[in-house]
């Protein structure tokens, strides 16, 4: 699928998320952050947003869910229009029925780590996912710097995708900019979530543009 840049609408104005969302016609995916105040201290929004938002936008919806109960509610996303649904394992009581699920709703199926949680123990999980999201900051909020301390696992998840042979997706999610976009595209990862880079920067498009040519390079020569 080569390169996919998600923005996050973390950072756009929620008062005009439609309008925020035709600010970046090159956007692979609009990166949706469903946050419940209970696995991350921050509340956001949740379906009857994404399902409007599914409705007035173009571009596919990517929903990262930070919820306690996945099990539960995840699945519906599909319904509410999200092609693609990222619970955290964290939270996840059975992510195998899980993503079987998500998939027979007709969406993508994606599994989150936070910084803490290694990727190991999960390896014989990948077939069953179309995506897996390595978080690069704590979740919970935007504008957080970048931790480093994540590139050793990218490399790892990586590694562990190929030797599956499975397709699956490698998501990057916290602090990406064009500062940081280049060690993460090096490390493996190939779809980039980025929130404040994109809407604090003067011209959204065009950053989203950069994000993508920094990445292809950074693939090239890495
Ligand atoms: C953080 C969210 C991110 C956030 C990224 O928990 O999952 O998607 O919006 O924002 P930046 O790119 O500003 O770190
Ligand atoms: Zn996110």
């Amino acid at each position: 699928m080569g390169i996919q840049i998600t923005p996050s609408l973390l950072n756009a104005d929620f008062a005009h998320l439609a309008d925020e969302a035709a600010r970046i016609p090159n956007a692979d995916w609009l990166h949706m952050d469903v946050m419940d105040n209970h696995f991350v201290p921050n509340l956001t929004l949740g379906m009857p947003v994404i399902e409007a938002l599914a409705k007035a936008a173009p571009q596919p919806i990517d929903a990262h869910l930070m919820i306690a109960d996945p099990d539960r509610w995840a699945p519906a996303y599909a319904e509410a229009g999200a092609g693609s649904i990222t619970f955290h394992v964290e939270a996840a009581a059975a992510p195998v029925r899980l993503a079987r699920e998500i998939r027979a709703q007709g969406a993508r199926a994606s599994m989150a780590l936070k910084p803490a949680t290694p990727i190991e123990p999960y390896a014989d999980l990948l077939p069953e996912l179309d995506m897996v999201l390595v978080m690069t900051v704590e979740p919970g909020f935007g504008g957080q710097k970048f931790l480093d301390l994540c590139l050793p696992k990218i490399r790892r998840a990586r590694e562990l995708i190929a030797a599956s042979g499975a397709d699956v997706w490698l998501q990057v999610d916290g602090g990406v900019s064009l500062e940081t976009i280049e060690r993460c595209a090096q490390a493996g990862a190939d779809v980039f979530v980025a929130g404040s880079a994109v809407f604090g920067a003067d011209d959204p498009e065009a950053m989203v543009a950069a994000l993508r040519d920094k990445a292809a390079a950074a693939c090239a020569h890495g």
